[in-house]
């Protein structure tokens, strides 16, 4: 009979294809629109009336058991195709892996997580203040008057002329990165990083233990040593019976612990007019370890920061009671830190962006 002959020639083709392509192809034959199966089944037309079923029926088993074997067979040949797909694609589980470009933290950075987790451990509270700062702030409060020959210590840029206009457009009210001026004086890029000491005796009182770390601006003819914009930190310390042996202590502790090894300090006098005494503290030599060398001029010693007992005239205009409360406060140089830790003789190689530079830390 035909439908069998049709069949039996179904099943060859679809078990001879050798890809889901040529079983298309071999399924069209026999069940697309014009397929042998199809053709067969529109001869029911012409077929006697009372052998219609049966011939229907034997029509539509042969057909769904050909759609069965037709799609089992396209299975298996889609599986084998993907065999030999990932078979080509030949993995070494030996080669060494691929290496991605991993960031690091600036130095700068890496420095001063450093200072703020060794004073954090000496129940130091960490500050940020405005770095478009008042003059009242960055001078007035911290015994600075206008007339003060000590203005020319710290050349400054000022922001909008000398009107004193209001100053809304500098900086977010929200990041407190500006100072609001009311009468304040001029707006000026803050010099050092000392007027978060009076911000933060305002906001806080005494007593008092604070570090504020920042960015800092001076009119500075750029060289290897020196840059308009560099980074400090600041150091507060409020409450009954404070003297300077205490910071000698903690300096000497935060230093010890920064550098890994037993570091030294000692002090000269020196001068800021919102400090008296004033003194300059001196490091042991991070290079000959007090013996002398080039570094050190012979000395054994490094120049590492202005200190003092706060004068009676910051804690005032902190709003702090200074018949009852003393402290004392210092300020260094953070990026002068960071090229004596890794010895960078150029300050200005640290704000290049050059990452042939930026890479080696
Ligand atoms: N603000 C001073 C400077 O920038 C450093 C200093 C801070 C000195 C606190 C004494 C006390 O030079």
């Amino acid at each position: 009979m035909e439908l069998e002959q049709i069949k039996q020639a179904a099943l060859k083709a679809f078990s001879e294809a050798k890809s889901v392509d040529e079983l298309y192809e071999a399924h069209v034959q026999v069940l697309g629109r014009k397929g042998a199966m199809t053709v067969v089944m529109q001869s029911i037309a012409t077929i006697e009336k009372s052998q219609k079923a049966a011939f229907g029926q034997a029509c539509n088993v042969v057909k769904k058991e050909l759609e069965a074997v037709y799609e089992a067979r396209k299975k298996d040949l889609e599986e084998a195709d993907l065999k030999r797909a990932l078979n080509d694609r030949w993995v070494d589980p030996t080669a060494p892996g691929k290496k991605f470009d991993v960031g690091h933290l600036h130095p700068l950075s890496q420095v001063q997580n450093d200072v703020e987790r060794i004073f954090s451990s000496m129940g130091f509270a960490i500050m940020d203040g405005p770095e478009v700062e008042s003059e009242y702030y960055n001078f007035e409060a911290l015994n600075v008057p206008s007339w003060h020959p000590a203005r020319d210590m710290q050349d400054t840029f000022f922001i909008k002329g000398d009107d004193g206009e209001a100053s809304e457009e500098f900086g977010s009210e929200n990041f407190n990165r500006s100072a609001t001026i009311s009468n304040e004086g001029r707006l000026v890029l803050r010099t050092q990083t000392s007027p978060v000491q009076i911000r933060s005796m305002k906001k806080y009182g005494a007593p008092l233990r604070i570090i504020a770390p920042g960015r800092v601006f001076r009119n500075e003819a750029t060289d290897a040593r020196h840059e308009h914009t560099f980074d400090q930190v600041e150091g507060l310390l409020i409450d009954e019976n404070i003297s300077l042996a205490d910071l000698k202590g903690v300096m000497q502790e935060f230093l010890t612990q920064l550098f890994g090894r037993v570091m030294k300090v000692r002090f000269r006098p020196g001068y800021f007019p919102f400090v008296e005494p004033g003194i300059e503290l001196d490091m042991s030599c991070t290079l000959c370890n007090e013996k002398g060398c080039r570094v050190c001029k012979g000395t054994g010693w490094l120049e590492f920061m202005g200190a003092g007992m706060v004068h009676p005239n910051v804690l005032a205009a902190g709003g702090i009671d200074s018949n009852k409360y003393q402290g004392w406060a210092f300020g260094f140089g953070l990026t002068r830190l960071v090229m004596m830790r890794y010895n960078i003789d150029d300050i200005r190689l640290l704000s290049s962006g050059d990452l042939r530079f930026i890479k080696q830390f």
